[in-house]
């Protein structure tokens, strides 16, 4: 099979490449997935460059997403899912058979059926992003009837959050860096949306009343803002890393009761992913979640569609092995 792969971490032109290899087989566990599309999250760069590295066995096959066909499976996995339609999550996790290329092989219970109607576009963009979104959400107990603030509405994480906190009862405020995201975290949902970089950004969410749990892309660029907004006892919920960390005002964290939390979907509980999947699902089939724009490239230009996502495209960066 066709599969873009990588040996040592460097630049995206400089260490990735194409090559016929052969198709793994599923083992005890697993399916095999053929990718009709393979989605790309900033992890992927990341991996690859080595900023943030994990360890290659050999060879790693990039990206965690992706969207296919179950066409084999291994011992003790119910041969009627041969032909499910499936999007998986962490696929590439401890595993070098990542989801940019025309196959890959998972554990089972990380390809997870797709409803009937979902574009391959959408499931291909559910992994990293939705499941992230989900544990952050929920991390800390129901969303129902809170007060949400997702910054970075417009991101592919913040896109879910807003999307599944609205269908799980919550109401969402959201903050946007302009216009264009904007209409996408409007499209997404959000009841209120307001641009973090307004001088009136807190006043506007604090008009919406205060905030339960805050879902955080830039902890230190907005803990004043979320200080500023949060209920005493809140969480604040952080799944990225800036470039710098932060200084804590730890005084200003105590006045407000605050919890912090931090979050990384690699060390994110397997059943709390498999809840994430059963909630995605529910949602899916609800006609709760939808797609970000998406950016399709081919197999052989998998160098320029990490170079997208790291560019900051607004949007999901698709690549389709075949
Ligand atoms: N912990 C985990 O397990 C996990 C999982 C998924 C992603 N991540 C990380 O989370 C980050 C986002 O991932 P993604 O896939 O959602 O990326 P993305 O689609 O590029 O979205 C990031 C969004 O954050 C916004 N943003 C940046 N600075 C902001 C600020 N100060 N306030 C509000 N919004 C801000 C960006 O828009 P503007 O710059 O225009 O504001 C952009 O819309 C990446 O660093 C990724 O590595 C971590």
């Amino acid at each position: 099979m066709r599969a873009a792969l990588y040996d040592r971490y460097g630049g995206s032109a400089e260490v990735l490449r194409i090559e016929d290899i052969e198709k793994p087989e599923p083992g005890p566990g697993e399916v095999r997935v053929k990718i009709e599309y393979s989605g790309v999250n900033p992890t992927d760069w990341k991996s690859r460059g080595g900023s943030t590295p994990r360890p290659i066995d050999g060879f790693q096959i990039p990206h965690h997403d992706g969207a296919g066909l179950v066409d084999a499976v291994g011992d003790g996995i119910d041969p009627g899912r041969i032909g499910q339609r499936v999007w998986t999550v962490l696929a590439a996790a401890g595993r070098c058979w990542g989801t940019a290329a025309e196959c890959s092989v998972v554990p089972a219970d990380r390809a997870v059926p797709l409803p009937d109607g979902i574009s391959a576009e959408l499931g291909a963009s559910l992994g990293v992003p939705a499941v992230t979104a989900h544990y952050c959400l929920f991390a800390d107990g129901p969303v129902e009837g809170k007060s949400i603030l997702v910054a970075g509405g417009a991101g592919a994480v913040g896109h879910f959050a807003i999307e599944l906190a609205k269908f799980f009862g919550a109401r969402v405020v959201t903050t946007v860096s302009g216009a264009e995201k904007a209409q996408l975290a409007r499209k997404a949902g959000a009841d209120l949306v307001v641009n973090y970089r307004e001088a009136s950004a807190a006043e506007q969410i604090r008009a919406f009343g205060p905030i339960d749990r805050v879902i955080e892309v830039a902890l230190g660029a907005n803990l004043s803002l979320d200080l500023a907004v949060l209920r005493p006892g809140g969480e604040i919920v952080t799944y990225a890393a800036e470039p710098a960390d932060p200084s804590l005002p730890v005084r200003s964290c105590m006045n407000a009761n605050v919890i912090l939390r931090f979050v990384l979907l690699y060390g994110v509980p397997a059943d709390a992913i498999q809840r994430a999947a059963r909630d995605i699902t529910t949602a899916l089939t609800a006609g709760a979640l939808t797609e970000l724009p998406v950016h399709k490239f081919g197999l052989d230009d998998i160098a320029a569609a990490q170079d997208a996502v790291q560019g900051g495209a607004i949007g999901k960066v698709l690549v389709a092995p075949v």
